[in-house]
């Protein structure tokens, strides 16, 4: 996920340096705004350094006509990129400023623009937590649909005891997920998935395959679930565990998943095919072991079914997303591939890179659809990749719908 990290003006603000790690490490790629207030407790270079991206400190520039104009309604694109604002600390002021649309720094004219999920920790001084106006402004919030981690009890700045604390970073953190979650725009989708390699017999002990070690599609199918869709998950030979909440069938080769598919297809709304499956199989395997000799050793190999290309000439409305590792000309041939296999979105990824892709918990890709749309996704955690991938997915979806309606005469 996208997410800002909104910083106010309390002794707290410290600790959002802390809440950069702990968002980071769950996969949410985070980009700071700090009031003016906030810059007097921590230098933005601090936020500078651990998000690696420029950190909002104003609505307008000071630098210049021009940038004061791109600054001017960078607040609006801010607000369009990312899936979720976290304010923390939520100053009581900056509470006030919310619940009464007040927009006259950069980070409360973004809150007023922003149509995302909203997690607010709030953290002051006790007296200030407990004043009635703090507590009907957060009611005002909550009612608005923001969520709200409540501060914790103990010593405070100012010398005394009582609720006001920023919580742990972790929890903070771990609200936000919880958040997240409850993002059902999947709801009613039945997605069938295929994901991993596939493994293809020499003989009884040996086998050809490929260094997919399907954490991508079991990202993907997870997130989807949490999404609200049902999901049937057909795998190829992984040590992963299954994913909550999916319908998990377990293949070894091409024939099998290929089977497994053509089963489900009836059942599916959506596609998707994530799995590396081997190209080539041995159509006649011994019954025994492939003795070693001296010399050299020839295998016949015949090509595997083209498991997406077939279900794309019989899909009918249901959407068909096909993946595409590729080693160069990456964009070429990802919408070679979604053309000649006639897919409505195809994602494609370089797997010569160290550290991304095959084996990786991390990835980038390029996500192309059939009307020359082309998105990037990462680098970041395959987790945030799946949610990025779902969320054009789920867009496309909106948006032939939306044809539908338009094209069908009440
Ligand atoms: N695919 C499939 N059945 C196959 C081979 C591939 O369903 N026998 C699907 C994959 O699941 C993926 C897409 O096709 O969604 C592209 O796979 P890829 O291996 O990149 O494509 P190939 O057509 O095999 O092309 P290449 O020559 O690059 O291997």
């Amino acid at each position: 996920m996208r997410a800002v990290l909104g910083v106010g003006g309390g002794i707290a603000a410290y600790k959002a340096a802390e809440l950069v790690r702990a968002l980071q490490k769950r996969g949410h790629d985070v980009q700071v705004v700090m009031t003016r207030a906030a810059q007097e407790f921590v230098q933005p270079l601090t936020f500078a350094a651990l998000t690696g991206r420029k950190v909002v400190t104003g609505l307008f520039s000071q630098t210049g006509a021009e940038d004061t104009l791109s600054s001017a309604v960078e607040h609006i694109a801010v607000a369009q990129e990312n899936d979720l604002l976290v304010v923390a600390p939520a100053t009581a002021d900056l509470l006030a400023k919310f619940a009464y649309g007040l927009a006259d720094d950069f980070l409360t004219t973004l809150y007023l623009a922003f149509t995302g999920k909203v997690v607010l920790a709030p953290a002051m001084n006790n007296a200030m937590w407990e004043h009635p106006a703090t507590r009907a402004n957060l009611e005002i919030l909550r009612q608005r649909g923001c969520s709200v981690v409540e501060p914790d009890e103990g010593w405070l700045a100012c010398g005394t005891i009582g609720a006001g604390r920023l919580p742990d970073p972790e929890r903070i953190a771990g609200t936000v997920d919880s958040v997240m979650r409850h993002k059902k725009d999947l709801t009613g989708e039945t997605i069938l998935m295929t994901a991993g390699p596939t493994q293809e017999a020499l003989d009884p002990v040996r086998y050809i395959s490929n260094r997919s070690s399907g954490k991508m599609g079991y990202a993907i199918a997870q997130a989807a679930a949490e999404r609200g869709a049902r999901v049937v998950l057909i795998s190829g030979p992984v040590s992963l565990a299954a994913p909550l909440g999916v319908e998990l069938v377990s293949v070894r080769t091409a024939q099998e998943m290929r089977q497994a598919v053509l089963e489900h297809l009836e059942e599916s709304t959506i596609i998707i095919k994530t799995a590396a499956v081997a190209d080539y199989y041995v159509a006649h395997v011994p019954q025994q072991k492939l003795k070693k000799t001296a010399t050299r050793l020839s295998l016949e190999l015949d090509p595997t079914p083209d498991i997406l290309a077939e279900i794309g000439q019989r899909k009918g409305d249901r959407l068909l997303i096909g993946f595409a590792a590729e080693t160069e000309n990456l964009l070429e041939e990802a919408r070679r591939k979604m053309i000649s296999k006639r897919c409505d979105m195809l994602v494609g990824n370089l797997v010569n890179r160290d550290g991304l892709g095959f084996e990786s918990d991390q990835n980038e890709v390029e996500i192309i659809t059939r009307s020359g749309q082309t998105v990037h996704a990462g680098p970041s955690e395959k987790k945030e990749v799946a949610e990025r991938i779902l969320d054009q997915i789920a867009t496309l979806r909106l948006s032939l719908r939306a044809v539908d309606t338009v094209d069908t005469p009440a």
